[in-house]
């Protein structure tokens, strides 16, 4: 029997444009997992929506000058154009400022208050005077309680991943005019958060009797069981703030419901909308409302504590829905070696990445270097090879090297084969064994490997297909075995590369869509001796160096020179090395350079080796505080003159972004002591 899944990808913020982390912590994985569920005849939906509530909103409208509608509306429709170009596929993509999801979540509040999980109180919470205004999560910043970490938001540390409550936070500040905020009395409503420490880690464990619960993955475990371990406590649901869904209530006016309370419910009311508009209102409770389908939520790890903690308990309290089956969470992907920032520019916007690269291209590197169990990396070089030499090299090349043999040598007709031999015996294993040498490993959540097996797959196909060389002497059971391998890599393709598997589908002159095909069938010779196939078209280009150095230039040219230098440093051997003599130094006087303002005149304590006078650029520490200091000197530099004045010697210095951070030791080293 097959069996029914509600998958959904995290709602995306329309608070500005997609990047490539996101398209592969949710999207993309999920669109995978969905498109192998449907050709295995699978009863499926793919939800999503845009979250268009909480701060994250109204801060981007402050600073855009615009209103929270108007930010809301352009992000959504650029957000739905890059899931169309990218190929991600929903059944239905909502927005969270919908009627239907208003009444669901004010529906959901009003279930949860009257079974005796939420409760009123009155709280003290930082208050900016200035701007005359409650400071809710992204208004207010600090300094994190539980790790120390600077500048974290009021509602999650971005370091440590701590949940807070704006009060929670050391020394904040409001974001807008850092004025320090005051503490004012004022009346929320909270969720027994509380209530839900043993159902959850039952649920975690696998232990609930109520749900299925699937293998949870073990970065959201631990994240989950530690947590509660710690203690649950309550939290307030709701905000001071004028943009979201009402608190329907009375003696409410003016509050809102707390983004996170709404967002995760608009799985639901987007699955609602769905079936609506299907012209089958009640069709989304098989989905949701039913023991035998199983909701599947792809995130990324910043999501985990509201998935796997708070959402399951609000599920658990409201008691009508399903609890999540799994939920696949993905780590991060950096950029070039270092972590993606919107506020320091450091990232790939996925459009200009889908528009640039491809789709196809652009899917296959992104699985393949999925962060699914530790974060990994996004590096034009490495996708530039990956592409040309698997992609293309491999896949691309076996299709349309056999496709285009038999156009040009057979007359596009595929031949009749005779009897198997050995070889050809042991190409059938591999063909049969397609569904589940990919399937399993999208099954287990692994996209990074099926793909690799994928493109296994085809290797085998072009070894085969060389070393039975058809071009010596006709050889109809390879062409014959061949041929069928394309269409089953056609099939096992479509869920990675949707563009690229239906052009195949069309070369090999196959009826319907290949998204319309059956899994297993990917595994079975279906296709008959006297099958002609269509023109040959090519699947994908080429990733040229010239392409490559313009895409670079343009999306890509901030800081990777740096990065590229670190990678591209050639190796030395340690004879070199040991050519360096590096010692400790104390710094005995400091003085300003009389002819550079960013540079300082210091005299070195090198013990054995005598006082030295050194040049730095370390203006950026106030001169009175170096002297007593110990840092690193390269000893037998060649004396040279900067700037007029003699430097012998050079200090050691890290780089942080542009300011130099003093190498020291991490005790109090005799000067001269030398550095092994
Ligand atoms: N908007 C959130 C983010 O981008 C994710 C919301 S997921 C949902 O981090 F569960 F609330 F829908
Ligand atoms: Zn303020």
């Amino acid at each position: 029997m097959p069996g029914r899944y509600l998958v959904t990808a995290a709602l995306p913020y329309a608070n500005g444009p997609l990047h490539v982390g996101h398209a592969i912590g949710a999207y993309i994985p999920a669109d995978v997992y969905c498109r192998f569920l449907r050709l295995r005849g699978e009863d499926v939906l793919y939800i999503c929506g845009s979250d268009e509530h909480g701060t994250p909103i109204s801060v981007t409208a402050d600073k855009e000058g615009i209103t929270p509608q108007q930010v809301v509306d352009k992000y959504h429709a650029i957000m739905v154009k890059s899931f169309t170009d990218l190929g991600v596929k929903f059944d239905n993509f909502s927005r969270t400022t919908k009627k239907i999801h208003y009444k669901l979540s004010q529906d959901f509040f009003l279930k949860i208050l009257e079974k005796g999980f939420i409760y009123e109180k009155t709280v003290e919470r930082p208050y900016c005077s200035q701007c005359k205004r409650f400071l809710p999560d992204r208004y207010v910043k600090g300094v994190c309680p539980k790790c120390e970490a600077k500048d974290q938001r009021g509602d999650q540390c971005e370091k440590c991943g701590k949940q807070l409550e704006p009060h929670e936070l050391i020394e904040p500040y409001c974001s807008i005019c850092r004025n320090r905020p005051e503490q004012k009395a004022t009346k929320h409503w909270f969720f027994k958060l509380s209530s839900f420490e043993q159902p959850l880690a039952d649920w975690i464990n696998g232990n609930s009797e109520r749900e299925i619960s699937g293998n949870l993955p073990s970065n959201a475990r631990n994240f989950a069981l530690g947590w509660i371990k710690e203690g649950l406590q309550d939290r307030a649901i709701t905000r001071d703030i004028s943009w979201g869904i009402p608190v329907p209530l009375k003696g409410a006016e003016g509050k809102v419901l707390y983004v996170w309370f709404d967002a995760p419910i608009g799985y639901i009311s987007s699955t609602m909308e769905w079936a609506e508009k299907q012209g089958r209102p009640d069709e989304w409770k098989k989905f949701w409302a039913s023991k035998d389908s199983r909701v599947v939520h792809f995130i990324g790890k910043d999501n985990i504590p509201f998935h796997i903690v708070i959402w399951p308990a609000v599920l658990m309290a409201q008691g009508e829905f399903n609890l999540p089956w799994q939920v696949a969470s993905n780590e991060f992907l950096n950029l070039e070696g270092e972590k993606m920032s919107t506020s320091r520019g450091w990232v790939l916007w996925l459009q200009d990445a889908i528009d640039g690269l491809g789709a196809d291209p652009l899917r296959y590197y992104l699985i393949s270097t999925a962060p699914e169990s530790h974060d990994s990396d996004f590096s034009l070089s490495e996708m530039q090879n990956k592409v040309n030499s698997e992609l293309i090299g491999t896949l691309g090349n076996f299709i349309n090297r056999v496709l285009t043999f038999i156009q040009e040598k057979n007359g596009g007709i595929v031949p009749k084969p005779g009897k198997f031999d050995a070889e050809d015996e042991k190409l059938v294993e591999v063909l049969k064994k397609i569904p589940e040498s990919v399937g399993n490993p999208i099954e287990k959540f692994r996209m990074s490997s099926a793909l690799a097996s994928l493109i296994g797959v085809a290797q085998q196909g072009n070894i085969y297909f060389q070393n039975k060389e058809p071009w010596k002497k006709e050889n109809n059971n390879t062409l014959f075995l061949c041929a069928n391998l394309a269409r089953n890599l056609a099939i096992a393709m479509a869920p990675f590369l949707p563009f690229s598997a239906e052009k195949t589908w069309s070369m090999l002159n196959l009826e319907g869509s290949v998204h319309e095909q059956k899994w297993e069938n990917s595994g079975v010779l279906a296709l008959e001796a006297g099958h002609k196939i269509n023109k040959i078209a090519t699947l994908y280009v080429k990733m040229e160096d010239d392409k490559v150095k313009e895409f670079e230039k343009k999306f890509l040219s901030k800081k990777k020179t740096e990065a590229s230098e670190v990678k591209n440093m050639p190796e030395i051997d340690y004879e070199e090395f040991k050519k360096m003599d590096l010692r400790v130094g104390l710094i005995k006087e400091v003085k300003q350079h009389p002819n550079a303002d960013k540079l300082l005149v210091l005299q070195v304590d090198l013990g054995p080796l005598g006082t030295r006078q050194l040049v730095g650029g370390i203006r950026n520490y106030p001169m009175e505080s170096l002297p007593g200091r110990r840092i690193i000197v390269i000893a037998n530099l060649k004396p040279a003159k900067i700037r007029g004045v003699e430097s012998q010697g050079m200090l050691l210095a890290a780089d942080e972004d542009g300011s130099p951070v003093l190498l020291t030791t991490d005790k109090n080293t005799k000067p001269g002591a030398k550095i092994l």
